[in-house]
């Protein structure tokens, strides 16, 4: 596997790729990796020749008191990992490569970046879609795979994709969890044994509300009624928001009869989880 450093070497390797004729899927992580991540290598692996993951924790998505400085980073254990599940290419620079002085062009998400993870992280979505904005330059891909973990993340890079006419194909994969539900997250290495116990309400309140739209239930109030019902129970967790939601808006819905996304964010000792399910999927 190629560990690539810097922008020039991503670049070339790019420019090989698209002479020898291979379509280029991309993978953006932040690194710390785990099964999450390496799910979206496989479905790109699947849909690509040429696989290049980028590593690379962006300051510009973080805001001022959030967790920058000690979001975990261990780029030796990740590119071994990434070898071992099939990356062709590690594109991992530093900030000053990324931002170098006087980087002041950002790229503003629309209306749907404003909920959610929106309103408790200002000026997240634009680091996100700065960043994604750069990688896309950079690599070129004809196919990038994104996480339902972040539906919110995944809903406006879709958009930006549109909007900015980039021919390449988003792919969404499913949500990867632990065997007990909790959704596998870079951040759960922050909860300890009691505070995982808490954590684990957030996919059980989920797996409540698919079993009520399963039982017939279609009142978004209802629907969230149970869902806050769960988490209640978990001493520990302190709720954020609990979203039923249109996929495409990320508007609360009247009725769960199209597609419809209950999401959740709440914390656990300080640590920030979020999680969500598209009711009819069950939780993936
Ligand atoms: P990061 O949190 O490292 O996640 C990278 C990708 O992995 C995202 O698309 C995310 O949705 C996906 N992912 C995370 N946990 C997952 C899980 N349990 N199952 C499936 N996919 C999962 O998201 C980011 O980084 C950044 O915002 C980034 C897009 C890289 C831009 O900086």
């Amino acid at each position: 596997m190629l560990h690539l450093p810097t922008i020039p070497e991503l670049r070339a390797w790019t420019r090989d790729q698209r002479v020898a004729g291979r379509r280029i899927g991309l993978v953006p992580t932040m690194g710390a990796l785990h099964q999450g991540h390496l799910a979206l290598v496989d479905e790109a692996r699947r849909r690509s020749d040429a696989v290049v993951m980028s590593v690379f924790v962006n300051p510009l998505q973080f805001g001022p008191g959030e967790d920058l400085t000690r979001y975990p980073r261990d780029l030796a254990r990740d590119r071994s990992l990434a070898g071992e599940c099939g990356v062709d290419a590690v594109f991992a620079p530093t900030e000053a490569m990324m931002y170098p002085p006087g980087s002041t062009t950002r790229v503003v998400p629309g209306p749907a970046s404003k909920r959610w993870e929106g309103a408790a992280r200002p000026g997240h979505f634009t680091g996100v879609l700065t960043v994604v904005a750069k990688l896309f330059h950079l690599a070129e891909p004809d196919v990038a795979c994104f996480g339902q973990k972040d539906f919110q993340q995944a809903v406006l890079v879709r958009q930006m994709v549109r909007d900015l006419d980039w021919p390449l194909e988003l792919v969404v994969v499913p949500t990867v969890r632990e065997p007990d539900g909790l959704a596998l997250s870079s951040r759960n290495v922050y909860l300890d044994a009691p505070g995982r116990r808490s954590a684990l309400g957030l996919s059980m309140a989920l797996r409540a509300a698919h079993e009520a739209w399963r039982a017939g239930e279609r009142d978004p109030a209802a629907i969230e009624g149970r869902v806050r019902g769960v988490l209640d129970n978990h001493a520990g967790l302190a709720v954020e928001y609990v979203a039923v939601v249109d996929p495409e808006t990320l508007e609360p819905v009247s009725q769960t009869s199209g597609a419809t996304i209950v999401a959740l964010a709440g914390r656990v000792d300080g640590t920030r989880l979020i999680d969500n399910i598209v009711l009819g999927q069950g939780l993936v």
